[in-house]
């Protein structure tokens, strides 16, 4: 199995082949490939990798499954290959969940008005969902419509996804855009300079809350302060009908070197959104509207 090594970029586009789900696993705990649904996708390959190579496939499926704990379709998508562990079946995910994105695209894209000047947090591009992107595509479907007049970029400390990801595909994709330190955003709210949030999820609650990247709330509280809304557009492999609320999601907690070597530190990778401070969550099946636990789509999981 062969990865664009995310850790990498912008500098190098460097691939990383993986021989065992082990690796698959290894790949995706170090941040290689990261994003739910694109960590989903890896783990369907893994898996299907696992059944090619005469792997103990229970074993595969515990590695593979907890390489990450709070994004849900990792879990999600290991499940969908339980019956068929077989690259076709990994291949077809695959190319489901960037046919979601691209759904929810154009949904998401009706939220935003004319001269739109949005903000995102994390990366929930094409690197995040194995193409197109989900937040990233709403901006990108927005954009192609005559929507979008400029796109602020949370640089998403510690491990700058926004300014190394996020930056580098609205940049090849020709989307005016400019990277803020993450505290930063508040500021330019106040200042009536920014008309959304827009953000990916790694795993929504049946009543609507949602878990994001680091941050993500405390954008969500400046965001509700200001009176601006905060769109989650995920797939609804990220939907979670098993966990009631956002204070069962598990929040990763990363090593704190990634913080620093110096000084004890705390490294929740992590946050939770309250649905009451969400305008609206996408998903390839529409817009939907508080009060989550009845408007979001139903899941069934395996
Ligand atoms: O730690 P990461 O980079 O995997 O975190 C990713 C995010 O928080 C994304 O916003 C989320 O997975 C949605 S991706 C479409």
């Amino acid at each position: 199995m062969v990865l664009l090594d995310q850790r990498r970029l912008p500098g190098e586009e460097v691939e990383l082949r993986c021989e065992s789900a082990a690796e698959v696993a290894e790949a995706i705990r170090t941040l290689a490939i990261r994003g739910a649904p694109s960590i989903g996708v890896a783990a369907a390959y893994g898996y299907a990798l696992a059944a090619e190579r005469g792997e103990d496939l229970d074993t595969a499926y515990r590695a593979l499954a907890e390489s990450r704990p709070t994004a849900v379709n990792l879990v999600w998508a290991l499940e969908q290959m339980r019956d068929d562990p077989s690259p076709e079946r990994a291949h077809a995910l695959h190319e489901e969940e960037v046919e979601r994105c691209r759904r929810m695209a154009a949904h998401a894209a009706l939220l935003f008005g004319p001269v739109t000047r949005a903000l995102t947090h994390c990366n929930a591009g094409g690197l995040a969902t194995g193409g197109y992107g989900s937040a990233v595509g709403a901006l990108r479907k927005a954009w192609e419509d005559g929507l979008i007049e400029h796109v602020w970029v949370d640089e998403t400390r510690p491990l700058l996804q926004g300014s190394r990801l996020t930056a580098w595909e609205l940049e090849a994709l020709g989307i005016p855009h400019a990277v803020i330190a993450d505290s930063a955003a508040a500021h330019l709210m106040g200042r009536g300079e920014v008309d959304c949030v827009v953000t990916g999820a790694d795993r929504i609650a049946a009543n609507g809350d949602a878990a994001n990247k680091i941050g993500t709330y405390g954008l969500a509280v400046a965001a509700a302060y200001h009176g601006i809304p905060l769109y989650v557009v995920a797939p609804t492999s990220t939907i979670d009908p098993a966990t009631a609320t956002g204070v069962e999601i598990p929040i990763e907690q990363r090593d704190g070197a990634e913080l620093t070597t110096r000084f004890a530190a705390h490294n929740p990778a992590f946050d939770v959104t309250p649905a009451e401070l969400i305008a609206a969550i996408v998903t390839e099946e529409g817009v939907h509207r508080a009060p989550y636990a009845e408007s979001l789509p139903r899941v069934v999981r395996a």
